[in-house]
């Protein structure tokens, strides 16, 4: 074990990348009301249960990747590998089960025992949306719409957005029976896993990553057809309603998701300058089951990695948030400043101005390195003649421009520099 660093696929993250992530979730919670959504917090980790039935017992996350542990009851806990189910137990103490809408989103950490790589994590953070309790595909589409408007607001450009459906259950059969027997036909061009694959779910075979099955699965006739026309008609209408809202879509037959729950509706927003781990978001229409609960819930929703967006956002050269947000930074020439300085503090954060304070005896020099370290937007110096005087040195650190102003003066000042009520 290295000695300083957290597990591998984890990581820290320190208060001078904070604005970067800041500027994700403040973005989130700017935008998501705008569709009325409201923020929900659900615990980190969950019955066991709600995930497997959740998700599905067949699913790569449940079988491989969840983080599974005993409670001193003998209870088995899950961390969260994902939001919806979790989300969804909570919603079930609403009227979502007798058609009651609910638009909730949330933020938080997710943990998936993958392999770590360049944008994979094994605890990752997602801002995920879900509107559950009715069906139409007006939602879906609204729920794209809102997802490209939070890209926008990122100012993350350049991403493909990819569409397809995957039916209800009564689809799926008639569909599988198709790929099938045309993968059945070419089992020597395949992989072993897909060979194996071939005979008991030929919709993972759709998404494999090795070249040799790309090409066969390339060829596949399109199950689509096999649908219902119900089914054919909901999608259309979703992608009427895409191309009515402007927003550009590529219907990608091959994206099925990892996920159990799906049913209609199946996107995923992908970045080319990413590599291999290229989707920054993914999502869809679901009928979700939990424990004990014969009917599904049903809704639709996605989620964002905010890890791989603060990649995109790097990748796209995007500027970091605007500087000047940093506290006032108070430095003290000698001891009498020095208290004078602790109680202006004091007086500054109840009036809502963040301050950090000079404790000790260091030059002025080392004061002002201190100032930059800690990103401030101003530093106020006082020394004997400034309290005499009774009027301090402001700064401002961005531009080097001083002024000298009475307290009075220096607090409407403030108060007026971070936007705070006079
Ligand atoms: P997901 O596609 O599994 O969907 O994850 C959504 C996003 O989370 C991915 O597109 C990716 O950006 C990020 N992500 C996933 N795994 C990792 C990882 N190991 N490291 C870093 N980032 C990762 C869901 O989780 C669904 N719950 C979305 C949804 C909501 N569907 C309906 N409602």
């Amino acid at each position: 074990m290295a000695k300083f660093s957290p597990p591998p696929g984890t990581a820290d993250i320190f208060p001078e990348e904070m604005p970067w992530w800041y500027r994700l979730e403040e973005t989130a919670r700017r935008i998501f009301p705008l569709y009325g959504y409201g923020e929900l917090r659900t615990p980190v980790f969950e019955y066991t249960e709600v995930f497997r039935r959740g998700i599905g017992d067949e699913t790569e996350v449940v079988q491989k990747e969840m983080y599974t542990f005993e409670d001193r009851g003998g209870r088995s806990l899950t961390l969260r590998p994902e939001g919806t189910a979790g989300v969804m137990r909570a919603l079930l103490n609403t009227e979502v089960m007798n058609g009651s809408e609910q638009r909730v989103f949330y933020l938080g950490p997710m943990f998936r025992g993958e392999r770590p790589a360049a944008g994979r994590r094994r605890q990752f953070h997602q801002v995920g949306v879900e509107n559950a309790g009715r069906i139409a595909p007006e939602l879906d589409a609204e729920n794209i719409a809102m997802l490209i408007q939070y890209l926008d607001a990122l100012r993350i450009s350049g991403t493909r957005l990819l569409l397809n459906t995957r039916g209800v259950q009564a689809d799926r059969k008639p569909a599988a029976e198709l790929l099938s027997k045309y993968f059945r036909q070419h089992l020597d061009a395949m992989c072993d896993d897909c060979r194996e694959r071939a005979g008991r779910n030929v919709w993972r075979i759709l998404d494999c990553k090795q070249e040799r099955c790309r090409e066969v699965v390339g060829n596949a006739p399109d199950y689509l057809r096999t649908y219902t026309a119900a089914s054919r008609m909901y999608f259309d209408s979703v992608c009427k309603l895409l191309t009515a809202f402007g927003i550009d879509f590529e219907i990608d037959r091959q994206l099925v998701r990892g996920l159990d729950y799906y049913a209609h509706t199946v996107f995923e927003v992908i970045h080319p300058g990413l590599g291999a781990q290229n989707a920054i978001a993914g999502g869809g229409r679901y009928e979700l089951y939990l424990p004990e609960n014969r009917k599904p819930i049903i809704g639709v929703g996605f989620a964002a990695g905010l890890e791989r967006l603060l990649m995109v956002q790097e990748a796209l050269n995007i500027p970091a948030p605007a500087p000047g947000t940093g506290p006032v930074f108070l430095v003290s020439r000698g001891a009498p400043a020095r208290t004078f300085n602790l109680k202006l503090a004091q007086e500054l954060r109840a009036a809502g101005i963040p301050v950090v304070v000079e404790i000790e005896e260091r030059s002025m020099k080392g004061q002002m390195r201190a100032a930059n370290r800690v990103n401030a937007a101003f530093a106020v110096i006082c020394g004997d003649t400034e309290l005499e005087s009774g009027r301090l040195v402001c700064k401002e650190m961005q531009e080097g421009s001083q002024k000298e102003l009475t307290g009075t003066d220096l607090r409407d000042f403030l108060k007026k520099a971070y936007g705070v009520e006079c």
